[in-house]
């Protein structure tokens, strides 16, 4: 914890704190849609493809945020918060980083072992030489069942933002926002 940005959270952290939802929205929608499209279509396999594709970049984005996040300090929040709110607020994040990281990570490991070809942005990705079908479909089983907690965990993330802004009216949010979208009074 090299620094602290008194003016809110480093404007990469920032910047990646809201990609992180964008390519989120992306991965949850194409999933969605898929189940409109027939299995082994065309448009099947670009939603699949894109979901795995987007899913890559969380778990690459995700993880420089958690080494951004031990270089530079994170700002306080104004008015102090109980130690309780600290450490539920410190727990959902740490929740965050480990659902946004563990699902990619069983993501990659399911299709490294299922033994038919697949493609991350175009291109081909390696195979197991032993694949094991039956362990990829556990894992993407348990994949589809904990990404379902991520809808919970963001809205609730979500919500916790909004009450620091309009219940409590403390910097939370503000923290989080370009510098330029701050309020300056
Ligand atoms: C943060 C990243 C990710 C999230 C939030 C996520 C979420 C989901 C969700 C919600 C489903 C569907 C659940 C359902 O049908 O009920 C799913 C299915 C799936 N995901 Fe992901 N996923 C992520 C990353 C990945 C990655 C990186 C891969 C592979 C490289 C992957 C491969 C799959 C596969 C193969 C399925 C099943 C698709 C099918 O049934 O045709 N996911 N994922
Ligand atoms: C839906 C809109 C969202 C809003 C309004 C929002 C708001 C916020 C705010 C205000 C903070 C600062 C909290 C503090 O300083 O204690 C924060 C931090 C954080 N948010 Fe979000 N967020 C949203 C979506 C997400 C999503 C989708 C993720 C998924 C990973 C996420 C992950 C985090 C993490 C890990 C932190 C801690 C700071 C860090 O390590 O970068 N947020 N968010």
């Amino acid at each position: 914890m090299s620094e602290n940005y008194q003016g809110g959270y480093h404007r990469w952290q920032i910047r990646l704190h809201w990609l992180t939802l964008i390519l989120l929205v992306i991965v949850y929608a194409t999933i969605e849609l898929r189940t409109m499209a027939a299995r082994g279509s065309l448009p099947g396999r670009i939603l699949t493809g894109t979901h795995m594709s987007c899913g890559v970049l969380i778990l690459t984005v995700m993880v420089i945020r958690l080494a951004l996040r031990c270089v530079f300090k994170s700002p306080q929040i104004t008015p102090r918060l109980h130690w309780l709110n600290k450490v539920v607020s410190w727990l959902g994040q740490c929740a965050l980083y480990l659902l946004f990281i563990g699902l990619p990570v069983m993501g990659i490991t399911s299709r490294y072992l299922h033994g038919i070809p697949w493609q991350l942005f175009g291109i081909p990705m390696p195979q197991s030489p032993h694949p094991d079908v039956m362990l990829s479909r556990e894992i993407i089983r348990w994949h589809e069942i904990i990404a379902l907690s991520g809808y919970w965990l963001i809205g609730l993330h979500a919500m916790a933002a909004l009450a620091h802004q309009f219940l409590r009216e403390d910097n939370a949010l503000q923290n989080m926002l370009p510098r330029r979208w701050r309020k300056t009074d």
